[in-house]
């Protein structure tokens, strides 16, 4: 009898703090949170890269529409930008930019830091940098199916960039520390193959986004007592154009619900303002456990399973046959067996 009171009690306390947790989660309490955590946007600014379309465009359009702040957004393309600084209600600052070959050395990290200075709004100091520009390459089956030259060129946009735009913020985020006193936050490009050590036909992305994660989470413990979040945002997968019909799968993928850019980002800043370390938008958090404790032939099995289903999905067929037989049209003439 004690036992079930105890289990009761226990039952409710439970319920009650979930409603509570509910309750402070509201939009306005995160805003609040996320102002007293980076400080209110008369003090400061934030920089979005990727902002021209994906998941960077919808955290600069959730960063000025809901939280209220002055944004400079970077990508190549200027005329999105410019149509977003048209349609956004604050101050937006468009910065065209390729992050891929801007930072061939310390000239081109110091470059981009003026540039940046130089954006800032009057009065404002950054708060912030989401860095978001960057690619994970979907239904390519081996490492040799892709040119070298993509492969090289993913190497500059997800690793060496995202190492230049960290080098080159982070003085600028103190800044913002020493003068307000609030805290500042430097948010990166992860993905699910971020969490795994070895995840087939995806190799590029899964060495490139390790790369970022690891970068990420070694520094936030650098500038922790400095006053600067550092954040890894691992998208499991977010809609966009080429995901729009990912979960009208059979099976399993049924259970799987692909959340718009919009609610991934309101995920996201919301575990901004926690001070988490790093953030799926709070959708399909699972995944991720299963990535890092799941048993290592399961997660290879799901990704040398998915760039199949990527491939029907994208319309992009790959080439599932051994290297031997894609390479039989590069070597036509059989080369005679070397003597034992
Ligand atoms: N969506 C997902 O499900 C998902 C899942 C896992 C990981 N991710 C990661 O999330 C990040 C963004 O993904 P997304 O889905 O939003 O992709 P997206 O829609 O293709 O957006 C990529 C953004 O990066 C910008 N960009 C690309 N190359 C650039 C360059 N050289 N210089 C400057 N900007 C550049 C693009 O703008 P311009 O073309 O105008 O330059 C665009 O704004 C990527 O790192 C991706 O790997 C996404």
């Amino acid at each position: 009898m004690a036992a079930k009171r105890l289990a009761e009690a226990a039952a409710l306390v439970l319920i009650l703090r979930l409603v509570y947790k509910r309750l402070q989660d509201s939009e306005a309490r995160r805003v609040q949170r996320f102002h007293k955590r980076f400080g209110p946007p008369k003090h400061g600014c934030f920089v979005v890269t990727g902002a021209s379309s994906g998941i960077g465009l919808a955290l600069a359009t959730e960063l000025s529409q809901t939280y209220g702040y002055d944004i400079i957004v970077i990508a190549r393309r200027e005329p999105l930008l410019s149509r977003l600084a048209s349609e956004l209600p604050t101050n937006v600052i468009p910065l065209a930019c390729d992050l891929q070959t801007a930072f061939r050395d310390e000239a081109g990290v110091l470059d981009f830091r003026k540039r940046l200075e130089g954006a800032l709004p009057a009065g404002k100091a950054l708060a912030g940098c989401l860095h978001m520009a960057g690619n994970s390459d979907l239904a390519v089956h081996g490492l040799t199916d892709k040119t070298a030259a993509r492969n090289l060129e993913m190497l500059d946009l997800n690793c060496r960039a995202t190492l230049g735009v960290l080098q080159a913020v982070v003085p600028l985020l103190a800044h913002h520390v020493m003068r307000t006193d609030y805290r500042a936050v430097a948010v990166t490009p992860g993905a699910l193959t971020a969490f795994v050590p070895s995840a087939p036909t995806f190799a590029t992305s899964a060495a490139n986004k390790n790369y970022i994660r690891a970068l990420t989470l070694s520094l936030r413990y650098e500038y922790e007592s400095d006053g600067i979040d550092f954040v890894c945002a691992c998208p499991v997968a977010v809609r966009s154009e080429i995901l729009d019909n990912a979960d009208g799968g059979s099976g399993i993928e049924r259970l799987v619900y692909i959340p718009t850019g919009l609610e991934w980002a309101q995920g996201v800043l919301a575990d901004l303002s926690l001070g988490l370390p790093e953030t799926n938008g709070r959708y399909m958090d699972y995944m991720t456990a299963w990535m890092t404790f799941g048993w290592g032939w399961t997660t290879r099995y799901f990704f040398q399973g998915r760039v199949q289903s990527n491939s029907v999905l994208l319309n992009r067929p790959v080439r599932l046959e051994p290297l031997r037989e894609k390479l039989a049209g590069v070597y036509r003439q059989a080369t005679p067996r070397p003597e034992d």
